[in-house]
């Protein structure tokens, strides 16, 4: 009966790293299994491997490589300064092998890096094929579920992710998460795009240095560039990720443009950016429909929410009008259509981080403003579009 059923809540373990715990909620739930994709070469392999490492001292951890020889791992172990680490490592692709070696002494963690390479001999289709992929993946969930077992299962996101990718698994494992990166650079977000033991909306933050991944506690000191001076178009936003504030840089290029004037957001929402600038028109008399608009959030960081209306559109007019907004100003909150600025959620929060960072001036909607600013800030608390423009400039 239902009511006999025990209420035991999850159990977790610590990760070892707080940025992967607060994505999954609060660490790795036992018996789960959780699908870790991301393009190749991004740093899956390397975050695993870092994992087991930390935690081999405290539990059994076993590290599956259907990629890479041994003598790879053991390079890259040598890379983390760790090659001596007691850690389980298994060459093997079959699952039905992996699970017979397993059976005996389960470990409390087991990573399998990837499950595109996996097969299992009851089919013969090719691995990385998607009853492979689905066959491997129901395998090791009932082994997870019924040994208890923490699985990470690494899935590389292919150009035709969507049917052959881990995309296919989404729907088998309790835990998503995506590792993302800026082009180019040095920073790695881990986001949850589905979580059966926590809210989906947090962001890990990590740097791939030359000895493996750092976690980045302060990602707003990564998103600004500290001195440089304050330049048109640009502005920073103070955004929420999860249960966290972060400042950010929006730049803004506007300039004339031709027949068909172009509209580019990078890491906005474009549609948005269209309705703004037609906010802009209206309300505060600035017309650039005739001009190409591109709007760009500095560090890949992808800005889901409207807090970042205010800070579009103060930048596409810094841009306009080819002068900079004093420094030392950050923003935020929301524009409605008929050009009042509109609440959001976390505005003390927001403040309270913009203040931290040392900013001293910072534009919020009037419902936001605090009962006390925090020291050595003002708060400037506006109503409309027209009024936050006047504040700015
Ligand atoms: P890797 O973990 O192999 O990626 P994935 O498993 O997602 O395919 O990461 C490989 C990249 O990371 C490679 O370009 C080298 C770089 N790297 C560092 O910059 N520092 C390091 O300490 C390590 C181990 C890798
Ligand atoms: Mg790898």
């Amino acid at each position: 009966m239902l009511k006999d059923v025990g209420d035991e809540s999850e159990v977790r373990i610590d990760s070892g790293f707080l940025e992967l715990d607060r994505v999954l909620g609060g660490g790795i739930v036992t018996g789960s299994v959780v699908l870790l994709g991301g393009d190749p070469g991004i740093g899956k392999s390397t975050l695993l491997l870092q994992l087991l490492i930390r935690m081999q001292s405290r539990q059994r951890m076993v590290y599956v490589t259907g990629e890479e020889s041994l003598q790879q791992v053991r390079m890259r172990a040598q890379r983390l300064g760790e090659k001596d680490a007691a850690l389980g490592v298994v060459a093997e692709t079959e699952v039905e092998s992996i699970l017979a070696l397993l059976e005996q002494e389960p470990p409390a963690l087991l990573v399998i890096d990837s499950i595109q390479t996996l097969y299992t001999r009851e089919l013969s289709s090719a691995p990385g094929s998607v009853a492979q992929l689905r066959e491997c993946c129901a395998l090791l969930v009932r082994f997870a579920k019924q040994r208890n077992v923490a699985i990470f299962l690494v899935g590389h996101v292919t150009k035709e992710g969507v049917i052959a990718g881990p995309r296919v698994l989404e729907h088998m494992v309790d835990t998503v998460l995506y590792f993302e990166a800026d082009p180019g650079g040095r920073l790695r977000m881990i986001r949850a795009a589905k979580n059966r033991f926590g809210a989906v909306n947090e962001i890990g933050f990590f740097a791939m240095a030359d000895s493996g991944l750092k976690e980045v506690r302060n990602p707003s000191a990564l998103f600004l560039a500290r001195d440089a001076e304050p330049a048109a178009g640009s502005v920073v936003l103070v955004t929420r990720e999860g249960s966290r504030s972060v400042l950010v840089e929006v730049q803004a290029l506007v300039d004339r443009g031709g027949s068909s004037p172009r509209r580019v957001a990078v890491g906005l929402e474009a549609n948005r950016l269209a309705m703004l600038l037609a906010v802009l028109h209206r309300h505060a008399q600035i017309g650039l429909l005739d001009q190409d608009v591109f709007i760009n959030v500095v560090g890949g960081l992808q800005v889901r929410e409207t807090a970042a209306d205010l800070a579009t559109v103060l930048a596409a007019v810094s841009s306009f009008r080819d002068r900079a907004l004093p420094g030392g100003l950050a923003v935020f909150g929301e524009l409605g259509l008929s050009g009042e600025l509109r609440p959001v959620s976390g505005g003390e929060e927001r403040i309270a981080e913009a203040a931290k960072q040392g900013f001293s001036r910072i534009i919020v909607p009037q419902s936001n403003k605090p009962r006390k600013s925090p020291a050595k800030t003002d708060v400037l608390a506006v109503r409309s579009l027209s009024e936050a423009l006047d504040a700015a400039f």
